[in-house]
């Protein structure tokens, strides 16, 4: 029996790396899936329904969200997961560079929670999935800026625990470590001191399948947040 067989999950930033990986898990669980990301053109086939938005501009989230609830109604699952990744020295981080941090992966996730968790606590029901990511919780160098961003997103994640406890609706924080994707073409973390080598990384499908994890626990359960990363060796 398929896990999300009825189900409709939305997820953003599903162009690529985790959020693809995400979709195509929960469309092989039976889901009827709505990827969104700047650069997927809108379209729909079988059980997959693709609509571009720049989750960065307020109307366009708020146009996404008008349109996803009038043709589905309240999602069952939301993965709040388009992000942006930045390796800078504080020194060197220019303004725009910590707004363009903040406005993907924190704005963007707060315009996604104000677009659809009003319709999920009317249903009471569905799980909101945010991916924060290590950064959420531990400091490293050159990531002021992505870590003030997630350092963020927690933030609003644990507010929204508060504000949404008791309405059904389960909300939860999944935060990997380093995983490879094309997020970090830009900086060759194999040549980097300190990194971690991307054969030694967590795969886009073990975030997904930890994803898949949160959303399918019996209602009774809440996970509120998962950590997961590479074994160390
Ligand atoms: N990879 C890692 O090591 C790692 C570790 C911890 C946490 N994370 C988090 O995991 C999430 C996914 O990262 P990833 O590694 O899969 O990155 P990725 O491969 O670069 O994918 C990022 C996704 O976000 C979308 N996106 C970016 N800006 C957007 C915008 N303004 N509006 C709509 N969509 C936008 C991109 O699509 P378009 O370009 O088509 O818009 C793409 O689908 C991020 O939140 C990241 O912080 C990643």
């Amino acid at each position: 029996m398929s896990l999300l067989q009825g189900q409709v999950a939305l997820v953003t930033g599903a162009s690529r790396g985790i959020g693809a990986a995400v979709a195509e898990r929960c469309a092989a669980e039976g889901a009827r899936v709505v990827r969104v990301s700047r650069t997927l053109r809108s379209n729909r086939r079988g059980n997959l329904h693709d609509l571009a938005c720049d989750l960065t501009d307020w109307d366009q989230v708020s146009r996404l969200t008008s349109v996803v609830l009038d043709q589905y109604g309240p999602p069952d699952i939301v993965v709040s997961n388009a992000g942006a990744f930045l390796l800078r020295r504080l020194e060197a981080t220019q303004a725009e560079e910590l707004d363009h941090q903040l406005a993907v992966n924190l704005r963007a996730s707060f315009a996604v929670a104000k677009g659809f968790l009003p319709a999920m606590r009317e249903a009471g029901r569905g799980s909101f999935i945010t991916v924060g990511s290590v950064a959420d919780h531990v400091g490293f160098p050159e990531n002021a800026a992505y870590a003030a961003s997630k350092f963020g997103l927690r933030g609003l994640h644990e507010t929204l625990l508060q504000e949404y406890r008791g309405t059904g609706v389960r909300l939860s924080l999944v935060s990997p470590g380093p995983t490879d994707t094309p997020v970090w073409d830009p900086f060759d973390p194999d040549r980097r001191e300190g990194f971690t080598p991307r054969a030694g990384m967590l795969h886009a499908e073990d975030v997904a399948e930890a994803i898949l994890f949160v959303a399918t626990r019996p209602p009774r359960v809440h996970i509120d947040w998962l950590r997961l990363g590479p074994l160390q060796r």
